[in-house]
């Protein structure tokens, strides 16, 4: 069944978090508006005011008071959620404060000492579960540090550059290549001595709290993406996706489904804040396959498995390599998709750092396991809208860590 019509999209969930955090280091209070309602970023909320922080809901928005960091008194429960621990680990060491890191079983089987490492360079005294949940970070005399990330990960170079927020001397952070760098914008825009050249970032101390800022989150690229696939992938679709994030270090995904030969008209763009945002029409067109390669994973990581499933209905070999973070996402997403896909009768492949798919093959009703990951719920969901008989899901709750609205959007739309 076709989907057509236009669709607007909760807030970015990178930007998301931090807004929350940059606001608790500002001076005085600070509104933000079209937060997502996902568990994810409640879970960065509810942290922070663990740790002392005033937030409080005024209408749809929320107003956070800065300053004021306080010991928790319970271990901080991180939920589901890599981006609230690892970017909090930084935060918090840069506050001097003394915090256990707790979430759920997603959580405690992913890799905590790609942050510890660099914190401990930094002086920083912490404990872990073998490099894992529970993380217990104790009050130190943190020192600048430059550090050069084995991984192009946002989360990564948020932790350090965050945690240099509180240290003495510089701290530096360069990667393979550039991820995500809602860090560095913002905390430029909000006066920080934060400066960037290509995959270097500096920063320092801070010497007075953040500006306080009024900010309504711009549409997440992220979410949208699943409504764009499904436009590309099911006949005679046409959908508009209102006032999504356009940075460029998101924009992969888009990249992508250009190239596969979707129907895409950028109809709009505009700056809010210090980021392109942008209004998008997307429709359906055969596809043909595609070759991604690892300079490229960064900008579309969270994309990856909706691309597969984009890649299984394209016309030729779609080959994906240098992906292997993927493995230690909410889930290992590389297994997931491959599992799943398999069942369905997809021609694929299974690498240890991607995927080779030949489409464009019907794929058949299966039950899906999600491993309780919201992307690979709503990847397998927009797969079953092309599958021959039906697709259920053993954990359809799980897309309410990023977007709760999902199916009854794809409801509204479907024609
Ligand atoms: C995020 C960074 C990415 C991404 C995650 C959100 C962020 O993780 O997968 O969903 O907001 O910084 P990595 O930076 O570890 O790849």
């Amino acid at each position: 069944m076709a989907i057509k019509g236009k669709i607007s999209f909760p807030g970015d969930k990178s930007i998301s978090h931090r807004a929350l955090m940059f606001a608790a280091l500002a001076d005085g209070d600070s509104r933000i508006s079209n937060l997502p309602t996902g568990a994810d970023v409640q879970s960065t909320r509810t942290c922070l005011e663990a740790c002392g922080i005033q937030i409080k809901d005024v209408g749809d928005d929320v107003v956070v008071t800065g300053g004021g960091f306080s010991d928790p008194d319970q271990p901080l429960d991180c939920g589901n959620s890599g981006t609230t621990i690892r970017l909090l680990l930084g935060l918090l060491a840069s506050q001097g404060i003394n915090a256990t890191f707790i979430g759920d079983n997603s959580l405690s089987n992913r890799p905590m000492n790609r942050i510890l490492d660099p914190l401990s360079q930094m002086e920083l005294e912490s404990n872990s579960n073998e490099g894992k949940i529970p993380v217990t970070i104790h009050k130190s005399n943190i020192k600048g540090i430059t550090y050069q990330s084995p991984v192009a990960s946002a989360q990564i170079k948020s932790a350090v550059l965050l945690a240099g927020l509180g240290a003495d001397g510089k701290t530096s952070v360069t990667e393979p290549f550039l991820s995500r760098d809602h860090t560095e914008k913002m905390l430029k825009r909000l006066g920080a001595n934060l400066s960037t050249n290509g995959v270097l970032s500096t920063t320092s101390r801070l010497i007075s709290p953040l500006s306080n800022f009024n900010l309504s989150v711009p549409g997440d690229p992220s979410s949208a993406a699943f409504f764009a696939a499904t436009a590309a992938i099911v006949p005679e679709s046409e959908i508009i996706l209102n006032g999504i994030l356009h940075n460029p270090t998101r924009m992969g995904f888009y990249s992508a489904l250009q190239k596969m030969g979707a129907g895409m008209d950028f109809i709009d763009t505009w700056e809010e804040a210090g980021e392109t945002i942008g209004t998008l029409k997307v429709f359906h067109q055969p596809l043909k396959g595609i070759t991604i390669t690892k300079d490229e994973v960064p900008g579309l990581i969270d994309e990856l498995p909706i691309v597969v499933i984009l890649a299984t209905q394209a016309n030729g070999k779609s080959e994906i390599r240098g992906a292997e973070e993927l493995r230690v996402k909410e889930c290992d997403r590389i297994h997931a998709v491959c599992k799943n896909l398999n069942k369905m009768g997809a021609d694929i492949k299974e690498l240890h750092d991607g995927f080779i798919i030949y489409g464009p093959k019907q794929l058949n009703g299966a039950e899906i396991k999600t491993f309780h990951d919201h992307r690979i719920a709503m990847a397998f969901t927009i797969a079953g809208l092309v599958a021959n008989g039906d697709v259920t899901l053993d954990y359809p709750e799980c897309v309410s860590i990023s977007f709760p609205e999902f199916y009854s959007e794809l409801e509204r739309l479907r024609q």
